[in-house]
């Protein structure tokens, strides 16, 4: 993201590219699906015990959660720790290495660094790969929560749209609790709202 260089640009975005492919990223879908569940149990504790909260916050917490299952095979525990503060993002970079050896799946990290492509461009250092890393829970994390964010807010702004949304959903006859990435892609009014989100 930082290069500008266009030469040096496409040689690093090699490194990362394959990660970043639909087909790798589904397989943490499980994952991320687990902290939806995590964050809605959490919300309906709120709702018991009718505690305010501020919503952003928790999107927050589950975007860099999610941001965590695809990057480290390991989410980063916000939704788990009720009273997270920010402890928890000091040392992520490093939790890239770490999580070679303690991650459910290695092979779930979106960032590797691909070994055929170093020996090409011989000059992707470890430090690099941190920076790399650094960049990509920034650029990820904030973009999923603000999209959330922003679905949620016109959502509840506008009812009559979200009558049409949990219609749809309904009628679908779903039965997990958590909507799949392949049986959202078949709701069309649910896509065009999340769309609308990015101004497509
Ligand atoms: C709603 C979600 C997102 C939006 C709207 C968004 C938007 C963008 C945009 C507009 C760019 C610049 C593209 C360009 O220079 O032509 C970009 C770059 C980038 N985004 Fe995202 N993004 C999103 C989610 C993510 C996620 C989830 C990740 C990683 C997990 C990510 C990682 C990156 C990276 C690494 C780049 C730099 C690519 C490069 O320079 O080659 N983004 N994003």
């Amino acid at each position: 993201m930082s290069e500008l260089e266009p030469r040096r640009h496409a040689q690093r975005s090699k490194h990362l590219a394959a990660g970043f492919s639909m087909t790798h990223v589904i397989k943490s879908e499980i994952h991320v699906s687990d902290a939806i569940r995590l964050l809605k149990k959490r919300l309906s504790q709120f709702s018991q015990t009718k505690t305010e909260i501020h919503l952003d916050q928790w999107f927050n917490y589950l975007a860099f959660d999610i941001i965590g299952e695809v990057l480290f095979s390991k989410s980063f525990g916000f939704l788990e720790a009720v009273d997270a503060d920010t402890a928890h993002l000091r040392h992520y970079a490093r939790r890239y290495r770490d999580s070679t050896e303690e991650s459910r799946g290695p092979q779930r990290r979106a960032i590797g660094v691909d070994e055929a492509a170093r020996e090409e461009s011989g000059n992707f250092s470890e430090k690099e790969l941190y920076g790399c890393v650094n960049m990509t829970v920034g650029a990820g994390a904030d973009t999923v929560s603000a999209s959330i964010q922003s679905f949620f807010y016109h959502i509840m702004r506008h009812p009559r749209i979200q009558k049409t949304v949990r219609k749809e959903i309904k009628d679908a006859g779903l039965t997990d609790d958590v909507i799949s990435y392949a049986d959202a892609a078949n709701l069309p009014f649910l896509q065009a709202c999340v769309s609308a989100q990015h101004g497509l």
